[in-house]
């Protein structure tokens, strides 16, 4: 049967678009809600323009996990995929969907993960470093930031002369190539 998904996220939400627009193609699963922590989120937006039921949940409400329990429920979702989400999910949200929410992180973990490390200040910290590769980290959701169970990485060069802007344009090729696969093969 057909399978419900749900995608928190933070942002922008190209990720967020772009696995919509995937599983309308293939009909294997349907994005059927979208939720952001933050009333101004650009995905909302994109969400409103694509037809699918979004919702702003505030700071206190994901705390607290019983109002994401509920609409989780309610649009019947059956796994959860974080794309540029960055809050702690809650205990009760994350033992509801154990094996069944995954993450993205734009860089090789563990390197470069935690708490507070997200979007371009990865790409800084990888450049910095003087890495010679980076790439994305599709891994299960767990109490810590970054640390649970790695599904797929897929790596990509750094290359002399990148900025964090280059070498975030490069990994977000591969997030839009792997991410809705990765999602679509974690549904059988
Ligand atoms: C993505 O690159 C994702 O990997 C990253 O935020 C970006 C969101 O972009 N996530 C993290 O850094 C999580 N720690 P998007 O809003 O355009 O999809």
């Amino acid at each position: 049967m057909k399978k419900n998904i749900a995608i928190f996220a933070s942002g922008n939400g190209t990720n967020a678009e772009n696995i919509v627009r995937y599983f309308r193609d293939k009909g294997t699963a349907e994005v059927k809600l979208v939720l952001a922590n933050r009333p101004d989120a650009f995905v909302l937006q994109r969400a409103e323009r694509l037809g699918v039921p979004a919702f702003y949940v505030n700071k206190e409400e994901w705390k607290e996990g019983t109002r994401v329990l509920q609409l989780l429920a309610d649009h019947g979702i059956d796994f959860v995929a974080l794309a540029g989400f960055l809050l702690r999910v809650p205990d009760n949200v994350l033992h509801a969907y154990t094996g069944r929410m995954v993450n993205i992180h734009p860089s090789l973990l563990p390197k470069f993960g935690g708490k507070g490390m997200y979007g371009d200040r990865v790409h800084q910290a990888v450049l910095d470093a003087g890495e010679a590769e980076s790439g994305i980290t599709i891994h299960y959701t767990t109490e810590q930031y970054d640390e649970g169970g790695i599904v797929c990485q897929q790596k990509c060069p750094v290359l002399p002369g990148d900025t964090p802007d280059s070498l975030a344009q490069r990994v977000h090729a591969l997030e839009y190539e792997y991410y809705p696969r990765v999602i679509e093969s974690l549904l059988q």
